[in-house]
């Protein structure tokens, strides 16, 4: 049967084909341990290594390109932020549209190190829940639930002004919208590769501003002053224990690359386009209610339900039946689920990507149509 694939939010599928050939060409020709020794085949890697931190850095608008260090994900970069650099006893605000990989850690600090969290909806409400505790504030750019974006230029103009550390969890947004750190006020940015940015998984980023202090969460081997008893304090080494994910690093060099050939705004209009064509659709459509953005701007990501269907059956129909392949149930962000009145019967997620079409949407407004005149 063909598929129909609209979880992008999961991860992106498919890839570019320069994606996938860069991983085959890491593991035959680049397979050395980069920054682990002097021979010519480590070096090379090194090299390839760099070119990618340098890429990454000028895509997110990171000055430095030594403040980019490779993570194995983004629950990896926003452990590293959350935990290494909001201070004990201070006061947080964050947003129901989390994911759990934030929100997590922000309960360890809650329940381990005092620290006092404010739940807000959109970033409309942030200014008023600063309080003279406020020290950071920690925000999902595009909920995976119902792609409520964020404006981060606000946010990140009202830290500014209000003296806050601004942590961005860019999961869903890094690759669909324009980020830069400099101009966006960021302090902490954390990014996966796998989803908006055509890598593979198993590859995360995470970004500093210049100056902000962090303290390393995991300790090991960096290659590096081999002979200090601690973690060494240079970035990128402090955020990087372990042997890097070279096939995972040069896949994402590739996804960049990708993105800037299309051009990241060709994209963005691409998807929008669908997500307009599917939103419209099913306003023709009965018993289903639909969840959207919080905010002006709607990503590509929608959530609905069927009346009287559990969303776990309602998504292997569509599977089944259909060819239709989506992510139902909580999506790992439970509070967006009691924000939207979803907490007891989670939802059913379309998240479209770059290589959706149109008649693709149409294929799934027709699926719908023909499931809810069954029930
Ligand atoms: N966070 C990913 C999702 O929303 C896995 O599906």
């Amino acid at each position: 049967m063909k598929t129909y694939y609209f979880d992008n939010s999961a991860t992106s599928f498919p890839k570019p084909e320069s994606v996938y050939s860069s991983v085959e060409i890491a593991i035959r020709e680049y397979n050395a341990n980069p920054g682990r020794a002097g021979h010519r085949k480590a070096l090379e890697v090194a090299r390839k290594i760099y070119e990618v931190r340098e890429k990454v850095a000028n895509f997110f608008g990171v000055k430095n390109s030594l403040n980019v260090a490779f993570t194995a994900n983004a629950t990896e970069s926003l452990n590293f932020a959350i935990k290494g650099a909001i201070q004990k006893g201070s006061h947080v605000i964050t947003t129901n549209f989390e994911h759990n990989s934030s929100l997590r850690p922000l309960y360890y600090m809650r329940d381990e190190k005092e620290v006092k969290l404010t739940f807000i909806d959109t970033y409309l409400d942030l200014e008023k829940s600063i309080t003279s505790e406020t020290k950071a504030v920690v925000i999902n750019h595009i909920s995976n639930v119902n792609g409520t974006v964020q404006d981060i230029r606000k946010v990140g103009d009202i830290c500014r002004r209000n003296g806050l550390l601004f942590i961005l969890d860019a999961s869903q947004s890094a690759g669909y919208i324009d980020i830069d750190m400099e101009r966006d006020n960021v302090d902490i940015l954390c990014i996966t590769g796998h989803k908006s940015l055509f890598g593979i998984q198993g590859i995360g980023v995470i970004a500093l501003r210049e100056g902000i202090k962090i303290d390393p969460i995991l300790e090991g081997g960096t290659g590096s002053f081999s002979k200090l008893q601690r973690q060494p304090k240079e970035m990128p080494e402090m955020l990087e224990a372990g042997t890097l994910n070279t096939p995972g690093i040069l896949s994402l060099g590739a996804g960049i690359e990708f993105i800037q050939k299309i051009g990241i705004e060709k994209i963005k209009e691409h998807e929008d386009k669908l997500v307009s064509k599917f939103l419209k659709g099913l306003e023709q459509l009965d018993k289903i209610k639909v969840y959207k953005s919080f905010t002006e701007n709607q990503a590509p990501v929608i959530s609905i339900n069927i009346e009287g269907v559990d969303s776990g059956d309602f998504s292997s129909i569509l599977d089944e039946e259909f060819g239709i392949l989506v992510r139902p149930g909580y999506h790992c962000a439970p509070l967006a689920h009691k924000a939207i009145g979803t907490y007891e019967t989670g939802t059913v997620r379309f998240s479209f990507g770059f290589f959706n079409t149109e008649d693709e949407i149409d294929y799934l407004l027709q699926s719908l149509k023909n499931i809810a005149l069954q029930i």
